[in-house]
Parts: structure tokens; C-alpha cells; sequence
């Protein structure tokens, strides 16, 4: 931080001294919160020019597609690193070492299971409705089950919260999908690794022994690594704004799912899968191109364009790469892979998505891969928010951890003024 300082002229007032505010890496922010004190606010509808917190877990430099956890590349974590190892170090700042990953890992086993009567919850939802629906109802319902470690103010509450999470969303995600499929619903197995442990309790049944191929296992895991964090999107904003309030962390993480499951959002991943189908063929590109790029035509392309990225979602490189080489390695041949590889190179080259700088983002090919692997559309979204879980989670541990105030937007008020209310009788 530094003592710049930047000059606020406003008609009819003196001039305003604000604090320069210098971060580690990315642009200087003005510091604006002495406004309210003399008599103003901002405004800024989609907080696009507004710094929410103070944060160090992950930096985002949209302009040249860098993605940094606690400093490592995303690039550099999907290839060195597997998805507990990038829980820890969200989660604690450094990476662990040997030692401290065991237990990290022999932890979060130990915390796999769910209360056996989170599984009476399943039976209240249609079969049919959609696996992000009963994971919100499902993760909220987490917040009447662990009396143990309700203290916020608690380190080591908060501590066990965050084990809990990272290890029961896998377990109550297989359990969204086996529900819907009306098979039994599966456990954990503790001897198998994260990912592998989740493609079990998707594809295993209780009747016969699950052989998980490594190769699903490791291409799932780096799914996991590529969503875990994100910085402010909107529903780790939703996550620190309800924990603002002091609520109960599993139902603050409900809030998270929710905000996640807009197309805006991870919502995405699904659509541009359905938007791929309703594309159906090369031939039809030009025409869909076209849709996007009609301002009276609510069509957009999925899995394009970003609020902070305004080049390459180095997500959607790493995943690209993955996508090529699970599908070989599978000996799959998805004429989708084809379709979205087209479909990418002539929205880059078209002058609408070059001036506007929309790239493919992290959902562009996700969805290929999952498919692939054998996950149903419906479940994407579902994955998304399993992967986010330890973002969310170390966001509300870093706000509750530091001082903080609740979260309490302004308004710009266009409304009535005051005027007084006619008798019912009287009113025209
Ligand atoms: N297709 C066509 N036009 C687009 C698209 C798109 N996918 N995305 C943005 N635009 C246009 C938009 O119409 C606007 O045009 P104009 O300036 O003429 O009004 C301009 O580009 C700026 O877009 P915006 O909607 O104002 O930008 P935003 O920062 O508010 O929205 C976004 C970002 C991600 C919501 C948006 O790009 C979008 O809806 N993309 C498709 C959905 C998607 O893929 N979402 C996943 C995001 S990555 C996963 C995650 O982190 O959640």
C-alpha cells in the first residue's frame, strides 16, 4: 500500500482527499469509503469497477489470461499438483509438504460420510428435478447437523467446517445423481483417491466392485483443480455476503450454489453442451454466429466471453488440452470436439468477438470432457459447484478470519418521493 492519494472534485464541495490503495499485483483502486461520511456514495451497478475486499488467495490479469492461486499458475498446478493439494494451499496460503498432506488427506477421508439422515432429504424431491436443486436444499440442510462447531469465531470450527465440505460434496453429488436414477444411493470408499472415490460413487452400485479407470480418475481431478477458485465471481460474493451477516457457513455455501447455477455463471458448462446439440452440424455455425451477434435476439454464445478476462481463459487452455487428450486416450471420437473447435476458430477470427474481446472460457470444453467421461448434462453445474467448494469456503475463512462489516450495498433510488396515502374509498 502506498501514499498515493487521488483528487475528488464535486460541484458545491470542497475537494476530496482519497487514499490510493496499492495491491501486490493488478491495477491501484481508489479507496472510497470515506464518501459515505462526507455525504456520498457510487455508484456502480455489477460492482464492474468495485473491489468488494481485500484478498489474497487467487489474482486474476484479464487482460493477458493469468490465473494465479496463492501465486502458482493454473497452468502449472493441473500439470504438477492434484486437487487436494490445491484445497491445502487455498485453504492455507503455502503448498503442503509430504508430511502435511497425508494428514490433509487422511482428514478430509475421515469426513466423507454423511449423517445417515441427510439420506431422508433425497425423498423429498421428484425424481426427476434437477441434481443443482436438491444440492441446494441438501448442502443448507448440512447447517442443522454439526452443533459441534457452530462458533464462527472459532478457528478451529471454521477449521472442521472446511474438511466437511471438501469432503461430503463429492459424496452428496453422486448421491443428487443416483437419486435421479432411482439406484442406491452409494458410500464412500476411503481406500481410493478424491476423484477416484467420486467416479465411484457415481458409476459404482453395491452389488458389484467399481473399476475406476486412472485415466477418468486424473482428468477428473483436473476439473476439480480448474474451478476451485476464481476470486470475487458472483457466488463467492454470494458466499462472502451471506457469511458477512454471520450466518451458518453450510448454509452460507447453499447461498454459493445457488448464485453459481445461472448460465451466466455455471450454469454455463450445461448450455453450451445444449447449445452444441442445438447447433447440431458445422454447416450451421455461420447462422448461430450470426444469432449472437444480433442485439435483438436474446441467443449468446455459451462458454464465450468473460467479465474479467479479456483475452484466453487460461482455464479453457488447459482444458482443451485435456479435452484432446481424454478423448484419446478413451478413443473417443465426439463429433462435438470438431464442432466446438470450429465453432471457437470462427468466432475468433469474426471483427464482433475480436472488438468486444470475447474468448472461449474455462466452460467451453468442460462440458466435452465430462460427457466423455461418462456425466450426464445435468450434473455439470453439479461438479462446478463440488470443484468451488474449497474457493468458497477459504473466502469465508480469510473475510471471518480479518475484520469485516457486514455487506450493505447502496442504492441509487428512482422511486416515489414521499406523498400520502388516499383512503381506500377515495382512491380513483
Ligand atoms: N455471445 C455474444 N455476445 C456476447 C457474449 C456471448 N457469449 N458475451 C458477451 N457478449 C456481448 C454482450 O452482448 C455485450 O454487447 P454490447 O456491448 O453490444 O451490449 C458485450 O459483449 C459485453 O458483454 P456483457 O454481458 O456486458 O459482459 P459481462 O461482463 O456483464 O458478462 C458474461 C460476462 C460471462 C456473463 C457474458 O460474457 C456471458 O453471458 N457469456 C455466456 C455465458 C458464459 O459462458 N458464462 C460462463 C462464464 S465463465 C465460468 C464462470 O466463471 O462462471
Amino acid at each position: 500500500m502506498t501514499e498515493k492519494k487521488a483528487i475528488l472534485k464535486v460541484e458545491g464541495r470542497d475537494d476530496l482527499e482519497l487514499p490510493i490503495l496499492t495491491p501486490t499485483l493488478g491495477r491501484d483502486e481508489i479507496d472510497v469509503s470515506s464518501l459515505t461520511a462526507n455525504g456520498l456514495f457510487t455508484f456502480d451497478p455489477g460492482f464492474t469497477s468495485t473491489a468488494s475486499c481485500e484478498s489474497k488467495i487467487t489474482y486474476i490479469d484479464g487482460e493477458v489470461g493469468k490465473l494465479l492461486h496463492r501465486g502458482y499458475s493454473i497452468e502449472e498446478l493441473a500439470a504438477k499438483s492434484d486437487y487436494l493439494e490445491v484445497c491445502y494451499l487455498l485453504l492455507n496460503g503455502e503448498l503442503p509438504n509430504a508430511e502435511q498432506k497425508e494428514a490433509f488427506v487422511g482428514t478430509v477421508k475421515n469426513h466423507t460420510m454423511v449423517h445417515e439422515q441427510i439420506r431422508n432429504f433425497f425423498n423429498g424431491f421428484r425424481r426427476d428435478a434437477h441434481p443443482m436443486a436438491i444440492m441446494c436444499g441438501v448442502v443448507g440442510a448440512l447447517s442443522a447437523f454439526y452443533h459441534d462447531s457452530l462458533d464462527i469465531t472459532n478457528p478451529e470450527h471454521r477449521e472442521i467446517t472446511a474438511y466437511r465440505l471438501i469432503a461430503k460434496m463429492p459424496t452428496i453429488a453422486a448421491m443428487c445423481y443416483k437419486y435421479g436414477l432411482g439406484q442406491p444411493l452409494m458410500y464412500p470408499r476411503n481406500d481410493l483417491g478424491y476423484a477416484e472415490n467420486f467416479l465411484h460413487m457415481m458409476f459404482g452400485n453395491p452389488c458389484e466392485e467399481t473399476q475406476v479407470s486412472p485415466t477418468l480418475a486424473r482428468a477428473m481431478d483436473k476439473i476439480f483443480i480448474l474451478h476451485a477458485d476464481h476470486e470475487q465471481n458472483a457466488s463467492t460474493s454470494t458466499v462472502r455476503l451471506a457469511g458477512s451477516s454471520g450466518a451458518n457457513p453450510f448454509a452460507c455455501i447453499a447461498a454459493g450454489i445457488s448464485a453459481l447455477w445461472g448460465p451466466a455463471h455455471g450454469g454455463a458448462n450445461e448450455a453450451v453442451l445444449n447449445m452444441l446439440d442445438e447447433i447440431g452440424d458445422i454447416s450451421q455455425i455461420e447462422t448461430y454466429i450470426a444469432k449472437a451477434k444480433d442485439k435483438n435476439d436474446p441467443f449468446k454464445l455459451m462458454g464465450f466471453g468473460h467479465r474479467v478476462y479479456k483475452n484466453y481463459d487460461p482455464r479453457a487452455t488447459v482444458m482443451r488440452e485435456s479435452c484432446h487428450e481424454v478423448l484419446n486416450e478413451l478413443g473417443v471420437n465426439d463429433p462435438k470436439l470438431e464442432l466446438a473447435m470450429k465453432l471457437e476458430e470462427i468466432a475468433l477470427s469474426d471483427p464482433y468477438f475480436k472488438e468486444k474481446k470475447l474468448f472461449p472460457n474455462v466452460d467451453f470444453y468442460s462440458g466435452i470432457i465430462l460427457k466423455a467421461i461418462g456425466i450426464p448434462t445435468s450434473m455439470f453445474t453439479v461438479i462446478f459447484a463440488l470443484s468451488r467448494t474449497v474457493g468458497w469456503v477459504a473466502h469465508w475463512n480469510e473475510m471471518i478470519s480479518n475484520p469485516y462489516k457486514i455487506g450493505r450495498p447502496r442504492q441509487l433510488y428512482t422511486g416515489e418521493k414521499e406523498r400520502h396515502l388516499v383512503p381506500l374509498n377515495e382512491r380513483k
